[in-house]
């Protein structure tokens, strides 16, 4: 067979790492493993979402495994696990542990709500799951209602414990501020993890959300959030971020007693430093939570393809990354696909 010098290049590039055409080089996957949730942030689903994959067109663990092998021997050293909510999933220890055992992977990392981690935090980190970061908005039933439209504080906060103490490298939690609609639980929540010496992030609001209800006067940006917990607490002195894709830009109090950070998608940009791929549960692959086009990777899977058609379809993926997202340009469309149907 001849080859054509591009398919030479993908065939033997398995060694190659998957830089774009920036130049951005991707050694990090976000892996959702299920498009359900228990809550419902307005953020994120529809009050009324029921439009829920068949649990048949998941993608199984042999063909999840397989990718991140793909991914690894590509130079993909980190896994965010993420959903929906990740821990609906069921044997997710059992996918964990599959992963744990890829050698390239060194960091493998989960997002989730907390709701089921009380009974899940032992056994996920029991089969390698290293860190986690868990979101937190609200700190009253009345607000935490308000954001999930679910009742669930409660659980949570056991959830928060649980992680606490299994052991993990470490724990965090995110937390969503939108203008008038939890700013009240800015300084609450600052509060309850600068206590428990818990690292918090606020993030901003993006445009993701499955009712399409985004304004751009909604967006409480990083630097007032800051403003807001220096008024309260003193001044932040800055952490030099270790890794210029960090998308977080951290602090640490005056006092010593923990960090905190912001990361900020809508005002302050940080795709110029992207490393990021990511995975849907169906089996799609994206190059950007605003991208408008997705590589499938199942049907491959499904047909037993080989490592090289796999990989090229990844790089296809790859090689058709945008700059950036243009969220606060006026020509911005919001991808078809809400955050839960991607992964955070
Ligand atoms: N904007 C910013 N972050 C979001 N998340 C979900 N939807 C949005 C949005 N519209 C975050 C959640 C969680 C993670 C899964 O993604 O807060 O931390
Ligand atoms: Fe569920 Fe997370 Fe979306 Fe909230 S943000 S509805 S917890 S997937």
């Amino acid at each position: 067979m001849n080859l054509l010098p591009a398919e030479i290049a993908v065939s033997s590039s398995a060694a190659l790492r998957l830089v774009d055409s920036f130049g951005r080089v991707h050694d990090s996957l976000r892996l959702s493993v299920t498009d359900r949730c228990n809550l419902r942030c307005l953020y994120c689903m529809p009050e009324s979402a029921d439009d829920f994959q068949d649990a048949d067109t998941l993608l199984s663990f042999d063909h999840i495994t397989r990718v991140v092998r793909v991914l690894a021997a590509a130079g993909v050293t980190k896994v965010r696990i993420t959903g929906g909510e990740p821990t609906l999933r069921s044997r997710l220890p059992e996918l964990l542990a599959r992963l744990a055992e890829i050698e390239r992977i060194v960091e493998l990392t989960m997002t989730t709500n907390g709701m089921r981690m009380d009974s899940l935090a032992e056994p996920l980190h029991a089969a390698g799951l290293k860190r986690v970061n868990i979101s937190l908005d609200a700190l009253t039933d009345e607000a935490f209602f308000r954001i999930t439209r679910r009742r669930g504080l409660e659980r949570v906060l056991a959830g928060i414990d649980a992680t606490l103490n299994a052991g993990f490298e470490s724990v965090r939690l995110n937390a969503l501020a939108i203008r008038e609609i939890n700013e009240e639980q800015i300084l609450p929540l600052a509060r309850f993890a600068k206590d428990r010496h818990l690292t918090l992030r606020f993030i901003e609001y993006m445009p993701l959300g499955g009712d399409r209800t985004w304004k751009s006067e909604q967006v409480l940006s990083g630097a007032q959030v800051r403003e807001m917990i220096e008024r309260e607490f003193g001044p932040l002195i800055a952490i030099p971020r270790p890794h210029p894709s960090q998308p977080s830009t951290d602090f640490q109090y005056g006092d010593g007693t923990a960090s905190i950070g912001f990361i900020n998608p809508v005002s302050e940009p940080f795709c110029g430093a992207c490393n990021r791929l990511r995975l849907t549960a169906a089996g799609a692959l994206r190059n950007c939570l605003f991208s408008h086009r997705e590589w499938d990777l199942s049907q491959l899977l499904v047909a037993n393809a080989d490592d090289d058609s796999v990989l090229h379809t990844i790089r296809q993926c790859l090689h058709a990354k945008e700059a950036g997202h243009l969220i606060t340009e006026p020509s911005f469309r919001q991808p078809d696909r809400p955050m839960y149907q991607i992964g955070g």
